[in-house]
């Protein structure tokens, strides 16, 4: 494994110049593999060895040096300088050994435990995704932020992390109001108790539209909201009635994608804490009332009103930031988490530096481990039924389409419950597909694209596992049974060895960044070699002793392409 061999270079690095291996350790990186050419192993720049960097005499003097005392070793083979890089090559059989029998040791924590990883602070992250409103579209932002939250979770919880899941529903404003005062006209207990989200949706559109027309209409709406802020009991069963069923339904839905919440949470909870909010924000100073009454926050240094903040309607009611500082401080006093996260698409840039400006304000220093992650918006992502409403709608599209797909491929296996790989192959489609950019980026969704089994898609993942798992049942090996380093000495063995071995770095750097492209563009490669693997290193026809060697290889590769996939999101099939 990779820390053996960066602690190993480090340790004469440091011998030769006199800088402590810790400090090396950090800057030695796997060289990432080339497709056509052969490269050197690890490389570390000489820079990262000076204290100033601009001192030119010492780096003269560490270039001599290193130049007459780094020699090779049993586990460094070769060494060169050049243009400020050192790069080193390792000991061919050490280094198949030792990374095949890390993987097969670690199993599914392979590189997570690396030592690179071992100053990442650990704790407890509450991450908050998904957070649809109900009544109202779940759009394909909804969508984004559910399988980003979920990949933000799973990495967190892989690095040590306690972690809480939470979905902040909005479960709360005028959109209750309409339905509260439809419900009776348009609603229908029985669809409602069949799809809630659908039916509510529908009746929801229908009031909206009546109560466009119709002043009467607008105005229960707004009563009923009166009934549900004062917490008048009826009003409040059939609120919570909605609400519950509602929850049941997206639970299943986000089961379907393999995803799930410790909390349900939403705005609703935050009424009645929003009001000590606004007392809080009074106690302070910080709470300006306005000649029409609403109450507002100052957000500039030198109190000059040219940007702020409306906390507070002139009915006193709370708004979306109000609820939201509520629950921020609710969730420091409950937790007392050590970061927390909020995924939303970036048009809620402004709405979260608003709130952390106000908790900065209002003395919550915890706020400094709060963080907002943001991604860009999706065009074009349409279903038979049009645009994206359910996340249903997605999930049905994704698999009868693969199914499609399926059924055209002659090579397909018969397998058990196509329907269930047909979704989970779908799924790892939409998951690829969305984390292959930057987060930040727009990007415009393509079905076909997506459902390629070729190129950088889900498809292609979800296709090299089941081939890598038909192959290992065909072949049961002994597994616990070691092999033989000298039959894993190929170019093609040895590159996807090196390509293994880089995993740790990956891992650490998507982690720093929180992007899933890194660990996806390493997942790519990481096909790519297996399937050039496969076809070139026959485990068919080779004697007992290659071909059990092969099939070695061919389980980590198996292991750690499982690993990277489940921890974007990704349930990865046996057969397709
Ligand atoms: N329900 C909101 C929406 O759909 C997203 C909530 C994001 N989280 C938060 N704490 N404000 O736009």
């Amino acid at each position: 494994m990779a820390c053996y061999f960066r602690r190993a270079i480090a340790e004469q690095v440091s011998r030769a110049v006199g800088v402590s291996s810790e400090k090396i350790l950090h800057h030695i990186h796997a060289i990432p593999v080339h497709r056509k050419r052969e490269s050197r192993d690890f490389q570390l720049h000489l820079k990262s060895l000076l204290n100033d960097p601009l001192d030119a005499a010492s780096y003269q003097e560490k270039t001599e040096i290193l130049t007459d005392k780094f020699i090779s070793d049993s586990t460094i083979s070769e060494f060169e300088l050049a243009r400020g890089v050192l790069t080193f090559t390792v000991n061919r059989p050490l280094l198949v050994k030792k990374v095949l029998h890390k993987i097969r040791h670690d199993g599914s924590r392979y590189g997570f435990t690396s030592e690179l990883l071992s100053d990442v602070p650990k704790g407890l992250t509450l991450v908050e995704y998904s957070s649809p409103n109900i009544s109202k579209k779940f759009h394909v932002g909804h969508l984004r932020s559910t399988i980003i939250g979920n990949f933000i979770a799973n990495l967190k919880k892989a690095v040590g992390n306690e972690v809480i899941r939470v979905n902040y529903l909005g479960d709360w404003g005028l959109q209750f109001g309409l339905l509260g005062a439809g419900f009776s006209k348009f609603g229908c207990e029985e669809k409602l108790k069949s799809n809630a989200l659908q039916h509510l949706f529908e009746v929801y559109v229908k009031v909206n539209a009546e109560a466009d027309k119709d002043e009467e209409m607008k105005q229960s709406a707004y009563e009923f909201m009166k009934k549900l802020e004062s917490g008048h009991p009826q009003a409040l069963s059939l609120w919570t009635h909605f609400r519950g069923l509602s929850i049941e339904e997206y639970s299943k839905v986000y089961k379907r994608l393999g995803v799930q919440f410790d909390e349900y949470s939403g705005e609703s909870f935050y009424i009645e804490k929003s009001q000590d909010v606004l007392n809080l924000l009074q106690n302070k100073n910080i709470l300006t009332i306005t000649k029409d009454g609403t109450g507002v926050v100052d957000l500039t240094e030198n109190r000059d009103m040219s940007a702020y903040s409306t906390v507070m309607r002139s009915d006193r009611t709370s708004l979306y930031i109000t609820r939201d500082i509520a629950a921020a401080i609710d969730r420091m006093e409950k937790y007392n988490f050590d970061e927390m996260v909020y995924v939303t698409d970036k048009s809620q840039q402004k709405h979260f530096q608003n709130l952390f400006k106000i908790l900065k304000m209002l003395g919550k220093d915890k706020v400094n481990h709060c963080h907002h992650v943001m991604f860009g918006r999706v065009q074009g992502m349409q279903t038979r039924r049009g645009d994206v409403v359910f996340l249903e709608d997605v999930l049905d599209e994704a698999r009868a389409r693969m199914l499609q797909n399926m059924a055209k491929t002659e090579t397909s296996k018969p397998i058990e419950d196509p329907a269930d790989t047909a979704e989970k192959i779908g799924v790892a489609a939409l998951i690829i597909q969305d984390f292959k950019g930057q987060l930040q980026s727009d990007y415009r969704f393509n079905w076909d694209e997506a459902l390629q089994s070729c190129g950088d898609t889900g498809v292609f993942l979800q296709y090299t596992h089941a081939r890598l798992q038909s192959l290992l049942t065909l072949w049961s090996t002994r597994e616990e049974e070691d092999f033989n380093v000298s039959c894993l000495q190929e170019p093609t063995a040895i590159a996807t060895v090196k390509h293994l071995l880089r995993y740790d770095e990956v891992i650490q750097k998507t982690l720093k960044e929180l992007q899933p492209r890194y660990m996806v563009a390493y997942l790519m490669g990481l096909g790519h070699l297996a399937n050039v693997a496969h076809n070139a290193l026959h485990v068919k026809g080779s004697s007992q002793e290659v071909a059990h060697a092969r099939l070695y290889l061919f389980n980590t590769i198996r292991v750690v392409l499982s690993s990277g996939m489940k921890l974007l999101g990704i349930t990865p099939v046996d057969k397709m």
